[in-house]
């Protein structure tokens, strides 16, 4: 589906779940002759050619951006090394630059259950032109690995721009079905607004991690020539006190950083930014883990005080 506001556009997205469970205790009849394939909602095997390790000693894989500062000149860029910590620098050059400059990050790491991260790195890099190609590389030292983005116009009321939504990804066959038409759609979006439950990894038994790791190659292909917006879902969440994991929110945490203190948010769960003709707000009142009150939501302002209110569940 695609949605019209004035000058900012959307691109709709959204994988389809849950509908097995529903259809069990309630069979409405059969009003079309389309039957969805039950194969589509099982997760696609570990060897598929979407989770594949890119090749070359510690070559970065998982690589994403996001925003990085509250008006869009600037980019955080997030990849993993395998084998060893790295280098932590970012080179980028604008299209039509030999000057290269560089940007240095720091590195996580994290164990949950029996699970040891590999060398998680977030770089920001600030002071970009707008609407410029850029390209960034990473690796530096081992093996390298090349991609770009575009910055988008300067922040006004009459910035033409295209959003993509997604929520509810996994990495399922659908996922893959989800995310290629979202690729092939011609309207083109220019980011991605990422409106919660990402991996799924936490319904494998003790929340697989690995799990984590191949969604984020699975979604590489897109994610590091785009910003995804990323919020929190309750699938985010990953509280296993039963199996010694107290900390709410640890993956998403240590995974995915976004520019909550551009804004002056003092927690990643609660933040906005502006980028071209929208002013988005994200809440993640999941934050409150505990509390009846369990809900995600990204707000899109744009001109003219209309909202566009995308909530998940
Ligand atoms: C973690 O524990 C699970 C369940 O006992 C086991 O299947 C898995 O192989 C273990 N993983 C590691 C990395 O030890
Ligand atoms: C990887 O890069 C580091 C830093 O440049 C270097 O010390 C190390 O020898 C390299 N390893 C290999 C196998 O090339
Ligand atoms: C996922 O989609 C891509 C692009 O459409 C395709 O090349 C790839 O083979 C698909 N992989 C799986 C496992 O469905």
């Amino acid at each position: 589906m695609e949605v019209s506001w004035g000058c900012t556009r959307f691109v709709l997205v959204l994988a389809v779940g849950f509908i097995f469970s529903v259809a069990q205790v309630c069979n409405g009849g059969r009003t079309s002759s389309f039957v969805r394939n039950d194969d589509l909602s099982l997760d696609m095997p570990i060897d598929s050619d979407v989770f594949r390790v890119p090749p070359g000693y510690n070559a970065p894989q998982q690589v994403h951006i996001t925003q990085g500062d509250h008006v869009g000149k600037g980019v955080i860029v997030s990849w993993i090394t395998p084998d060893e910590r790295g280098s932590n620098t970012v080179l980028y050059w604008a299209e039509s630059s030999e000057l290269k400059n560089w940007a240095d990050g720091f590195v996580l790491t994290y164990k949950y259950f029996n699970y040891t991260s590999g060398y998680i790195h977030h770089c920001t890099i600030t002071d970009l032109e707008f609407d410029t190609k850029y390209y960034y590389e990473v690796g530096i030292g081992n093996t390298t690995r090349q991609f770009w983005f575009r910055t988008p116009p300067e922040v006004g009321p009459d910035v033409p721009y295209t959003f993509g939504l997604i929520g509810d990804l996994g990495q399922t066959h659908d996922s893959n079905r989800t995310l290629t038409h979202y690729e092939l759609n011609p309207a083109k979006g220019q980011t991605l607004l990422f409106v919660g439950d990402l991996s799924y990894a936490d319904d494998y038994p003790f929340h697989d991690n690995t799990r984590w790791d191949t969604w984020g190659r699975f979604i590489e292909r897109n994610a590091a020539y785009q910003p995804w917006i990323w919020t929190a879902g309750n699938h985010e969440i990953d509280f296993a006190p039963q199996f010694g994991e107290a900390i709410p929110f640890k993956p998403y945490t240590y995974r995915f950083h976004v520019p909550y203190k551009a804004s002056e948010s003092t927690t990643p769960f609660w933040y906005s930014i502006k980028r071209a003709s929208a002013y988005i707000i994200i809440m993640s009142s999941y934050s409150a883990y505990g509390t009846n009150f369990r809900f995600s939501l990204i707000v899109v302002l744009v001109k003219q005080g209309r909202q566009i209110l995308v909530n998940m569940v």
